[in-house]
């Protein structure tokens, strides 16, 4: 099939390239002509894990193009996917201004029947919106709306893509469905299947899904704190209640707080959605105030033992992505916390194995970035563990001890043992686990 992915992020680029993987012709269009240039250069704008070779193997095999000319795109293609960003808006809600836009863009250029896709993750009612958009200029039998909500992982992109759990399909249309069906085959092969459903339930499908998500996150976070209160750990009650089998062993591991491009904005968003409709949805509500609380604990363990004022101090940061095997920074809990801890006075060095170009271009020259995660500890106060990047689950803690003014790390993460931890004698606090003090500190 020839098909325009509109918008090359994160969603778009890795859809377009797997789509083209499984034989069709993808154009994928940006706004950004910087981005589509390094593209058509051969050169993958952002980091995941695998990515690389299925974007030179189609580009090079002439199934995968780079575009700005959304003109073009959608002359020459069937299905257009629409990935654009969504952003929360100042009241929560997604904006909808990209998705819209390139609808009533669309609607200029369109000519013959085309499917237009929803991957963007939009609220309940989006897709009529887009079709009354395309509705200005365009007779309902030129296109049909569909929605076909993302639910892969970054970081696991390409695998989620290409062996996706479920592909879930909103449409009313007969014709669009076969298609969709058609364009997927290749991905369900396992039995993993398509669930095709109406429009509005597609939409709310994602939103449940994350925001389901974050709240077990949440529920655990809350679990670990007063774990930390009782004396109980947190990691022995994680795989109590894992292998019970109508709960599950996966996103049960407490931490510093969601983060990413998506489940802060989703679960806004959702929370607007439930104002609009007049419906008082509690749940969310506290899912993401104890989120937010989430993101001060490791600041809060510092100043408890360091005193209210951090002025003067220096601290280390090993992770800075929102979560491990992606550059991506966005709302990751690392930013909040080095904002802390530089409004506190203290100095932060800080270390990622991808994301420190991009953390960089939020925090220019207020912290200092080291290519060599040990060199960062040189000098400084305590180690914050943030992302939990498997370069950082066993390290030579000889080389941490000789680094560090004195053995003191915060683990957001609960990478290490405890016992371990003990036997090394160092300070170390984690999350709703017991706290180590194996050594007499200068404070
Ligand atoms: N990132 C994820 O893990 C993930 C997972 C599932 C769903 N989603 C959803 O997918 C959507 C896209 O997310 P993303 O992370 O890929 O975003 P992104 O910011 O990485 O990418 C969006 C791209 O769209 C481009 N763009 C903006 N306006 C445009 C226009 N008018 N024409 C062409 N291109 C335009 C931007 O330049 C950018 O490259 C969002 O709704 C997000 O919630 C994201």
């Amino acid at each position: 099939m020839n098909i325009a992915v509109v918008g090359t992020g994160y969603v778009g680029l890795v859809s377009g390239t797997c789509f083209a993987e499984t034989g069709n012709r993808v154009i994928c269009v940006d706004i950004d002509k910087d981005k589509v240039e390094r593209m058509q250069a051969g050169e993958v704008p952002i980091y995941e894990p695998g990515l690389e070779v299925l974007f030179a193997r189609n580009a090079e095999q002439g199934r995968l193009h780079f575009s700005t000319d959304l003109n073009f795109a959608v002359q020459h293609s069937e299905i257009i996917f629409l990935a654009l960003p969504t952003p929360p808006g100042e009241d929560g809600a997604a904006d909808l201004s990209y998705v819209l836009k390139v609808a009533d863009d669309l609607s200029e250029i369109i000519e013959d029947y085309k499917i237009i896709v929803d991957k963007s993750t939009v609220p309940v009612g989006t897709a009529e919106k887009v079709a009354s958009h395309l509705n200005k200029k365009l007779s309902s039998a030129l296109f049909d709306v569909v929605s076909n909500p993302e639910f892969l992982r970054e970081g696991a992109a390409i695998e989620d893509f290409l062996k996706p759990d479920r592909v879930v399909i909103g449409t009313n249309s007969d014709r669009a469905k076969k298609k969709m069906k058609r364009l997927y085959a290749p991905f369900v092969r396992q039995g993993n299947p398509i669930i095709f459903m109406d429009v509005r339930s597609a939409e709310m499908t994602k939103y449940a899904a994350n925001a389901y998500l974050a709240t077990r996150i949440s529920f655990m976070n809350e679990i670990a704190n007063l774990c930390e209160q009782v004396g109980a750990d947190v990691d022995f009650v994680r795989r109590g209640i894992g292998s019970d089998h109508r709960i599950g062993k996966r996103f049960l591991f407490p931490g510093v707080g969601y983060g990413g491009s998506c489940f802060p904005k989703d679960v806004k968003a959702l929370a607007k959605t439930a104002i609009d409709a007049q419906y008082d949805f509690r749940i969310l509500n506290s899912v993401m105030q104890v989120n937010v609380s989430q993101k001060e604990i490791m600041v809060k363990k510092l100043q408890k033992l360091f005193g209210q004022s951090l002025a003067g101090r220096s601290f280390a940061i090993w992770g800075l992505a929102f979560k491990p095997n992606t550059d991506d920074i966005r709302e990751a809990p690392a930013l909040k916390i080095i904002q802390s801890l530089l409004d506190s006075g203290a100095n932060v060095k800080a270390y990622d194995p991808e994301a420190m170009e991009n953390t960089k271009a939020h925090f220019g020259d207020k912290i200092e970035f080291y290519s060599d995660q040990y060199e960062a500890l040189h000098d400084c106060d305590a180690l914050l563990v943030i992302t939990e990047w498997s370069v950082f689950r066993t390290p030579d803690f000889e080389n941490i001890k000789k680094n560090l003014k004195q053995p003191i790390i915060i683990d957001g993460r609960n990478l290490y043992d405890l016992r371990m931890m003990e036997e090394l004698a160092f300070y170390y606090d984690s999350v709703g686990r017991q706290k180590i003090a194996a050594v007499d500190l200068e404070i």
